[in-house]
């Protein structure tokens, strides 16, 4: 694979009593980042505030996760995922994101809302090799929604010959 000279491979970390916050619009345009975000991104409040979430995305992070990601709290479910992302140097870090809906006074949806921790070592070992498989299906299909049609299969089957019956349940396991 091509070497990507955007990234630096320097891993990142935070303490283990930090907590990664945003909030989003319904698009996942940020409309609030805390200082814990602006300090592990590298990025300054007024680079996030109206800035796709996807600023963060790393070339390591398979796009079936975000699918999963997006259709669940779509749906008014809360979602627990880990997540690698690139700081705006190219460095990285990981962390274990819950991923809640934001509501108003009448009840309706209006953005979404994540906190990340640190995640546990045993953890990003267990997702790491997943991801890599199933980068190398989005990678090596004829396009886009293909390989993430494909890879979302794959995710689903993987999670199923695990015995779990979500990417949820096999994460809240994992973390524990
Ligand atoms: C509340 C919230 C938090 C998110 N946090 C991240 C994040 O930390 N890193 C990331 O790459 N994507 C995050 N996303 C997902 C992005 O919106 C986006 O789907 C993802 O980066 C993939 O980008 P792409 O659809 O342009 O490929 C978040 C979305 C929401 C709604």
């Amino acid at each position: 694979m091509a070497i990507d000279r955007s990234l630096s491979n320097v891993e990142r970390t935070f303490q283990w009593d930090d907590v990664i916050v945003s909030k989003t619009d319904l698009t996942g345009k940020i409309t609030y980042a805390n200082d814990v975000f602006l300090g592990i991104s590298g990025y300054t409040e007024e680079e996030l505030l109206g800035a796709p979430h996807s600023i963060l995305r790393h070339p390591a992070m398979p796009r079936c996760v975000f699918k999963f990601l997006w259709d669940r709290i779509a749906l008014g479910h809360e979602v627990f995922a880990y997540v690698i992302n690139r700081a705006k140097n190219g460095d990285h870090y990981w962390v274990f994101a819950h991923v809640t809906p934001c509501y108003d006074q009448t009840g309706k949806m209006v953005g979404y809302h994540s906190n990340r921790r640190v995640p546990k070592p045993e953890a990003i070992a267990t997702v790491k090799p997943l991801y890599e498989t199933l980068l190398g299906i989005e990678n090596s299909a004829a396009d886009r929604k293909q390989g993430v049609e494909q890879s979302f299969a794959a995710l689903v089957k993987t999670i199923g010959d695990l015995g779990f019956d979500s990417y949820d349940r096999l994460v809240m396991t994992i973390s524990r």
